[in-house]
């Protein structure tokens, strides 16, 4: 018996951009990255604004083809929309037309299921929203239209979640609440995920495993840290464990120095 494949594996990937007005004028993103997220691993991949992070979920997504490298899906070689994931971006993709419960229907619609209401219903009440399936996104709060993109990605059972920023436009509270909540449904059904943040103490407090990667150009894993911190954890009270404090330092000693020349790069560009 062979090993189990990784749900979801970056085996040497690169993504150079190259300038449509000018295709002597490149930019590589990312170089020669190697990570893997097992089958029910939660990893949170962190690094300064800027660096590839939503190029390198993109590439996940199967919306972004690799320069070069590949990668592979539950051992499978991913060729173009990664079928198996679900994801939720930083804005919102509802479409405001249609109701929170027929936003969550969508997919499910598109697939021809035949009780696509019911499971949307039943998911809307998962992330605390029974009763709101009739509003429209602009009748929600920011953290409701965000419980709705959770429901949306959710209720289509996909194998790999990935999520770029998804909770970075909300206010501390509703952020917590949301984080833990996401937590919870992880917790029931062990997924693959692949979280990413430029928030370490949400990556820390969130994954089994943390990625650091360097600031870009050519950005790549610099540190990876394994997150021993019980659970099911609040990740407002971990914060305040000696273990999670412990952690953070060590993590951060990896991650300022990126930081800085993230910062520096903006001021110069
Ligand atoms: N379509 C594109 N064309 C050219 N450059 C791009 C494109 N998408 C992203 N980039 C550049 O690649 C780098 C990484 O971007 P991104 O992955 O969005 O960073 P992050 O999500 O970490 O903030 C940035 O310098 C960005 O300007
Ligand atoms: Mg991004």
């Amino acid at each position: 018996m062979g090993e189990t494949p990784a749900a979801l594996a970056f085996d040497a990937v690169s993504c150079t951009f190259i300038s449509k007005d000018d295709p002597g004028q490149r930019y590589t993103a990312v170089r020669d990255v190697t990570l893997a997220v097992g089958a029910g691993e939660f990893v949170s991949v962190v690094g300064p604004t800027g660096c590839g992070k939503s190029t390198l979920l993109n590439m996940a997504a199967g919306l972004l083809t690799p320069s070069s490298g590949e990668l592979h899906v539950f051992g499978q070689p991913l060729r173009g929309v990664n079928a198996r994931a679900g994801y939720m971006f930083q804005s919102d993709s509802l479409m405001p037309w249609r109701t929170a419960a027929r936003n969550v229907m969508a997919g499910l619609e598109f697939r021809g299921v035949a009780d696509a209401a019911a499971q949307a219903d039943e998911w809307l009440k998962r992330v605390g929203l029974g009763g709101f399936g009739d509003r429209y996104p602009h009748q929600l709060s920011g953290g409701m239209r965000k419980r709705v993109s959770l429901a949306q990605t959710l209720v289509l059972d996909p194998d790999i979640i990935l999520m770029d920023e998804p909770f970075s436009a909300l206010d501390v509270q509703t952020r917590q609440l949301m984080e833990n909540e996401v937590l919870d449904l992880w917790a029931a059904k062990k997924k693959a995920v692949l979280f990413i943040t430029h928030d370490l103490d949400e990556a820390i407090a969130m994954s089994d495993r943390v990625v650091v990667l360097s600031a870009g150009p050519a950005s790549h894993p610099i540190g990876e840290f394994r997150v021993d911190l019980d659970r099911p954890r609040d990740v407002a009270e971990v914060r305040a464990t000696p273990r999670f404090v412990e952690l953070h330092q060590a993590i951060w000693d990896v991650l300022r120095e990126e930081v800085l020349k993230g910062y520096r790069q903006q001021l110069a560009a």
